[in-house]
């Protein structure tokens, strides 16, 4: 059996997480392994509805601390229903966003203690982390600027750029932190030159 591997991709919007998954994936098809494709807020039925509550823009009151539960609501049914049975028959997972994202968006962007986020993590994941998480790294205004060509602005993508700043600070905070775990990509180059950053990172894997 193939060895399992949980991959995550991480970085503000815009930084090109969702355009370089089927690359990931082919790189990994291509050697013979078995990928799934998964996303967060998502990846179950049940999780791809808490997705709408989250990113509709109509949802204007929405407590932070509710925004923070919807995200491990989704994740807990994620982990359970996709991830974990995925995992155990030996599947190459990736997965667009994961629960740096929350520490991103919900902890350096709406200002959450970190500690609250690390109970919720600690009681859905009991210890189950990513074995490897690329981080995309890109200047947020470029970044909102290519989101905003591809779609209307969600409920996320109406805060100001000072949020996106904080958010794209901690992200680095934690790569700085755990530096095995997380590769920097740096996103403000070509996507050719995107695609042999990532290559370059994964080849031991490959
Ligand atoms: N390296 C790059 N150079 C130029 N344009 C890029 C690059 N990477 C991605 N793009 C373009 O930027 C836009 C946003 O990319 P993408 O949707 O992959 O970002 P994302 O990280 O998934 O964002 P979100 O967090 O909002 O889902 C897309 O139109 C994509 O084609
Ligand atoms: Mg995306």
């Amino acid at each position: 059996m193939q060895e399992a591997l949980f991959i995550t991709l991480e970085g503000v919007e815009g930084a090109g997480k969702s355009s370089l998954m089927d690359y990931i994936s082919e790189l990994f098809t291509r050697a013979g392994l078995a990928v799934i494709q998964t996303r967060e807020p998502g990846g179950t039925k049940t999780g791809e509805q808490i997705r709408e509550i989250l990113l509709d823009s109509n949802n204007i009151g929405l407590e932070n601390n509710t925004e923070l539960l919807l995200m491990f609501a989704a994740r807990m049914q994620h982990l359970e229903e996709v991830i974990k049975p995925a995992l155990a028959s030996g599947q190459i997972v990736i997965c667009d966003r994961f629960t740096d994202a929350s520490y991103a968006y919900q902890g350096g962007g709406r200002g959450i203690e970190e500690s609250r986020i690390q109970i919720l993590e600690d009681w859905v994941q009991e210890g189950l982390k990513p074995d490897l998480t690329l981080l995309f790294d890109l200047d947020v205004e470029i970044g909102l600027r290519r989101a905003g060509k591809r779609s209307q602005a969600d409920r996320f993508e109406q805060e100001d750029i000072l949020f996106f700043e904080r958010i794209r600070s901690c992200y680095l905070e934690r790569a700085n932190k755990e530096p095995t775990r997380f590769r920097i990509i740096d996103s403000g180059e070509s996507l050719e030159n995107v695609k042999q950053q990532i290559q370059k990172v994964l080849q031991e894997h490959l």
